[in-house]
């Protein structure tokens, strides 16, 4: 069996993305914006299995599978000109598919974890996790979604703090408070759906409810170091039918530090 494919992905991933870039060499801004997060997942993944103590094939299909979580994100945009999966199309569906159809046969054909690896990729967007998620799975699939989270996160604030958080969330508005039918979501299901979103108030609500779907006591530690917590309490505007929800999830943050 081969135990490395992490190398392999990193090269064929830089080669497909190249594949995107016009005459001068030049790359969509919103496109270097998804090449650098790729490549950070991948980091965020490599502190958390080294947390978690992975090792060997384990620690190569997690490299692997966070690395190229993202594959879908280039075609959508050269294709459709947004990265709003419902006005153009699941980016984790396109993600595999274009796996399947471009990554080369010849290098995975005796890698035996890359059934698992294109999973992780379909699966690290979605809201909920389909049953029967196999147990050698599961995790790839949890370490992929915490370690996407978790950059996420930190681009957000990132764009927020620079004052430009509309070139990565075109559709939101920068100012306002909370939409009522987001805070209703969330106050019930303790998460909540990008439809409901309309201000930059209900984006953070949104993200903050991830909390609740992180995996690993890394991932919480990591999100604590980082500060993101601390600076979402900061910035969410003080609301009564929402400081419940705000407290619970910080609660639940700190919890999963020791989980
Ligand atoms: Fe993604």
């Amino acid at each position: 069996m081969r135990v490395q494919l992490h190398g392999t992905a990193e090269k064929w991933l830089k080669e497909y993305i190249d594949s995107f870039r016009d005459e001068n060499g030049g790359l969509h801004p919103l496109m270097e914006v998804k090449r650098t997060h790729s490549l950070r997942v991948r980091d965020n993944a490599s502190q958390i299995a080294s947390e978690l103590g992975w090792s060997g094939e384990q620690l190569d299909c997690a490299l692997t599978a966070a690395l190229l979580h993202d594959t879908g994100r280039f075609p959508q945009f050269a294709e459709w000109g947004t990265y709003y999966d419902g006005a153009s199309l699941d980016h984790g569906d396109l993600g595999e598919k274009t796996l399947m159809e471009h990554f080369p046969d010849e290098k995975v054909a005796t890698y035996g974890r890359w059934e698992d690896i294109l999973l992780a990729v379909r699966l690290h967007n979605k809201k909920e996790l389909p049953a029967g998620i196999t147990p050698a799975a599961a995790p790839l699939v949890q370490i992929v979604r915490d370690s996407d989270k978790l950059d996420v996160f930190r681009l957000v604030r990132m764009h927020v703090e620079e004052d430009r958080i509309n070139e990565l969330l075109p559709r939101i508005i920068p100012s306002g408070g909370y939409s009522e039918a987001l805070v209703r979501e969330v106050s019930s299901e303790r998460r909540a759906s990008y439809s409901n979103v309309r201000s930059l108030s209900d984006f953070l609500l949104v993200q903050l409810s991830w909390v609740f779907d992180l995996n690993y006591a890394p991932s919480f530690r990591m999100l604590r170091r980082d500060g993101v917590l601390s600076w979402m309490e900061r910035v969410l505007p003080q609301d009564a039918s929402v400081n419940g929800f705000i407290q619970s999830a910080l609660h639940h943050a700190l919890l999963g530090e020791s989980a």
